[in-house]
C-alpha cells in the first residue's frame, strides 16, 4: 500500500494556515503536497468516496461538499448516507428520505437517506423465507423462530443490512459518481472486513448444503432431481456479490476512504486508529481532511481567554496532524460563522475542500 501513517518532508502547520488564507484569496495552495483537487485528477477513474471520522467532525458536511464538486463537475452524482442516524435531509434543507431526490437548483446532485428500518424488515423477511424452506427441506421440526431471532437480533445483522443495501446502489449503476457519508463508529471497516467473514461463511453453507443435498438424493427413492433451491442460489448469487464489493472497494482506481479530524486529540487518535485498520484490509485510504480550524487572523488579541486558548490548543493539534499524517492531509476548512447548511454554504466548503 502506497499510503501509510508517517514519512515525508512535512508542510508545516503554518503551512495549514497558508492553505486556509490562500484558497480565500482564490490562490493555488502550495502548503499541502498533494491536494485534494490534485488527488482526484491523478484518480480519474475513482468513482466511490467515502468519509469517516469521530462523531460531529464533519463527515456529512465534507460528503456533502465532495458530492456538491462533483455535481458541478457535471458528473450525475449520489451522495448517500448509511448512518441509521441521519443528517443529509438537515445538511440539504430538504427531505431525501427513503429514496434519491435531486437536490434542488443542482441537477446533477441527488441525495439519499437510506432506510435502515425497511432495510432491515426486508431483509429479516428474506432471511425468513429462505430458513423456513430450509427447515421443511430438512425435515427439521424446530420452530422457525428460534432460528430467525439468532440470525437477525444482533448488530451485525444490521451493518450487513446496510452494507448490502449499499452494495445494492453501487451495482445499479445508475451514477457516475459516489459519496458515502459512514457511521462515525468503526463502521466502514467493519462492513469491509465482513465481505471477508461473509465469504468463508457462505462457503462452509455452500459446502454442508452440498453434502446434505446429495444425501438427499442418495436416499431418495425416486431418482427425481431436487427442485430449485432458493436458499443454495441465494448463497451463491451473495457469495457473488461479496467477492465483485470486495474487489470494488480494495480497488484503489475507483475507491478512496477520506477521513475528516478537527484540531483535537480525540478525533486525530480515532482516524489515526481508522488508517491503521484501513491498511491492514487494504482498504484505499485517499487521504485526511483537516476541519473546524479558527481563523486567527479574524481573531483580535483581546479576544476571550478561551477563544485564545482554544487557538493555542489548536496550533498544537495542526502540528500533530502534520506529524502523523503529513503529505496525506488533502485540504484544510476554516470554522465557519454559522454551521453548514444549503447548497450555499456547501458550496463555500466545496472552496476549501478542492481548493
Ligand atoms: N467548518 C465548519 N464550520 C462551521 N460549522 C461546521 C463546520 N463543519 C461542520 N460544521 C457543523 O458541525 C456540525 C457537525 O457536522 P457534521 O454533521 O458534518 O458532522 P458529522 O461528522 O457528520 O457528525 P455525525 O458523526 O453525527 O454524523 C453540523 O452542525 C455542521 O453544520
Ligand atoms: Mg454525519
Amino acid at each position: 500500500m502506497r499510503d501509510c501513517i508517517g514519512g515525508r518532508d512535512a508542510p508545516s502547520h503554518t503551512g495549514l494556515r497558508e492553505a486556509l488564507r490562500t484558497a480565500e484569496q482564490g490562490e493555488t495552495v502550495v502548503n499541502i503536497t498533494m491536494n485534494m483537487k490534485q488527488f482526484m485528477n491523478a484518480r480519474p477513474r475513482v468513482k466511490y468516496i467515502f468519509f469517516g471520522g469521530k462523531g460531529g467532525v464533519g463527515k456529512t458536511v465534507m460528503a456533502g461538499a465532495a458530492a456538491l464538486w462533483s455535481a458541478r463537475q457535471g458528473k450525475k452524482t449520489l451522495l448517500a448516507s448509511t448512518n441509521p442516524v441521519h443528517s443529509l435531509s438537515n445538511l440539504l434543507e430538504q427531505d431525501v428520505f427513503g429514496k434519491p431526490v435531486q437536490v434542488s437548483g443542482e441537477p446533477n446532485f441527488y441525495a439519499f437517506e437510506i432506510d435502515t428500518r425497511d432495510t432491515i424488515e426486508r431483509s429479516k423477511r428474506e432471511i425468513r423465507e429462505k430458513i423456513n424452506w430450509f427447515l421443511k427441506f430438512a425435515d427439521i421440526t424446530t420452530k422457525a423462530e428460534d432460528f430467525i431471532e439468532s440470525a437477525t437480533m444482533n448488530p451485525a445483522f444490521e451493518e450487513s443490512a446496510m452494507f448490502e443495501n449499499m452494495m445494492d446502489l453501487i451495482f445499479k449503476d445508475e451514477y457516475e459518481f459516489y459519496v458515502f457519508d459512514t457511521a462515525p463508529t468503526a463502521n466502514a471497516r467493519r462492513l469491509l472486513g465482513m465481505s471477508k467473514v461473509y465469504s468463508l461463511w457462505v462457503e462452509k453453507m455452500l459446502k454442508s448444503r452440498e453434502e446434505a443435498k446429495s444425501l438427499r438424493e442418495l436416499l431418495s427413492f425416486s431418482k427425481k432431481k431436487e427442485e430449485k433451491d432458493p436458499l443454495m442460489e441465494y448463497l451463491l448469487g451473495f457469495k457473488d456479490r461479496m467477492a465483485q464489493a470486495k474487489n470494488l472497494l480494495t480497488d484503489e482506481a475507483l475507491t478512496a476512504f477520506f477521513f475528516v479530524t478537527l484540531p483535537e486529540s480525540l478525533p486525530i487518535a480515532v482516524i489515526t486508529r481508522f488508517i491503521n485498520w484501513f491498511h491492514e484490509f487494504g482498504i484505499p485510504v485517499g487521504g485526511v481532511v483537516v476541519n473546524g480550524i479558527i481563523q486567527k487572523e479574524q481573531v483580535g488579541q483581546d479576544a476571550a481567554e478561551f477563544v485564545l486558548n482554544r487557538i493555542r490548543m489548536q496550533e498544537e493539534h495542526l502540528e500533530e496532524i502534520d506529524r502523523i499524517f503529513g503529505d496525506r492531509v488533502r485540504a484544510a476548512a476554516p470554522l465557519f460563522e454559522t454551521e453548514v447548511k444549503g447548497t450555499g454554504m456547501l458550496g463555500r466548503t466545496v472552496d476549501y475542500l478542492f481548493a
